[in-house]
């Protein structure tokens, strides 16, 4: 048996492989990166992948069983017909079944909601695919937020626009469980599901990360535009946008969702004490 992975030279991408290769071995595992290069470490066969390019895929799912689809980090509009490339290769090689890692999270009247529109559309596109599918729907990843820990610390705060929302954290370590047992056992077959941790607010968020690294951050709470204002000067109309987007949604209880983890993974979701814990190491 052949999966693949796509986008495996990103955080999520990487994780899904390692888990698999522990269910697995690496003989059955493929790597598909739009720069193979940044994917060696990952030990596997690789292939190339860009999704923009459907030729790719035609030769990269070449005489794969099951694929996993990453979701993309394009425009909405661009998203879909990227995505689109993957699955149509994956029916023309006679590919099983298709994984996909969509989102969670206000599907109208948000900043956030395009993207979260584009996902459903994929969701469309591979139910009606005629290949077995399953849909995972990520919560909010932890990890950004203590990657980001340097400047918070700097700063002596963490500030958004998410007021007193609360949110359902995961982490890309245990979607990668989750997925490659979604990937694997058929009884996932058919089956969407939300895929994210407890909801905690950004106060306790806040705790939590005070606890494990020993700092005095303090949570404070600005208005979206504010907020949006400030990071779209820092990161750029489009991603500034979707980040405040997300946070407005917090606020909103978009994120605050029922959970279908351990349906997905057979065990409980990590908390999100748990969660900081293994990342700090
Ligand atoms: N739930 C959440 O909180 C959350 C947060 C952020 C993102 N996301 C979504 O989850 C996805 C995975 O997140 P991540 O943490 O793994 O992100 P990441 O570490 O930034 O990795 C992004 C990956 O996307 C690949 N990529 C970009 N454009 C591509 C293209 N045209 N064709 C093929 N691959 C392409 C990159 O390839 P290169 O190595 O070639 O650049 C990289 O492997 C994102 O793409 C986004 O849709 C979710």
């Amino acid at each position: 048996m052949k999966i693949a992975v796509t986008s495996a030279s990103g955080k999520l991408g990487g994780s899904i492989v390692k888990h698999l290769i522990k269910e697995v071995g690496k003989e059955h595992v493929i790597a598909i990166a739009r720069t193979p290069e940044k994917a060696k470490h990952l030990g596997v066969e690789i292939r190339k992948g860009d999704y923009n390019n459907r030729e790719d895929f035609n030769l990269a799912l070449k005489g794969i069983d099951i694929v996993l689809l990453v979701s993309g980090m394009d425009e909405p509009q661009k998203r879909i017909i990227q995505h689109r490339n993957v699955i149509e290769a994956a029916k023309s090689n006679g590919v099983k079944k298709i994984v996909y890692t969509s989102i969670v999270g206000a599907e109208e009247n948000n900043a956030f909601s395009p993207i979260v529109q584009s996902n459903r559309q994929t969701e469309k596109d591979i139910i009606s695919s005629g290949l077995e599918w399953v849909i995972g729907r990520n919560g909010i990843y932890i990890e950004p937020d203590l990657e980001y820990l340097e400047t918070y610390v700097k700063e002596g705060e963490i500030r958004n626009c998410a007021g007193e929302g609360k949110c359902t954290y995961t982490s890309r370590e245990e979607l990668g469980y989750a997925y490659a047992k979604m990937l694997l056992e058929e009884k996932h077959n058919g089956k969407t599901y939300n895929l994210a941790g407890n909801a905690i607010t950004q106060s306790e968020l806040v705790t939590y990360i005070n606890q494990i690294y020993d700092t005095q951050l303090v949570f404070n709470s600005i208005s979206f535009e504010e907020y949006a204002t400030e990071r779209k000067a820092a990161l750029g109309d489009f991603m500034g946008t979707i980040i405040a987007g997300i946070y407005e949604g917090i606020k909103e209880g978009a994120y605050n969702v029922s959970s279908d983890f351990e349906k997905a993974a057979d065990r409980p979701h990590k908390s999100p004490l748990e969660m900081i814990k293994n990342f700090k190491g």
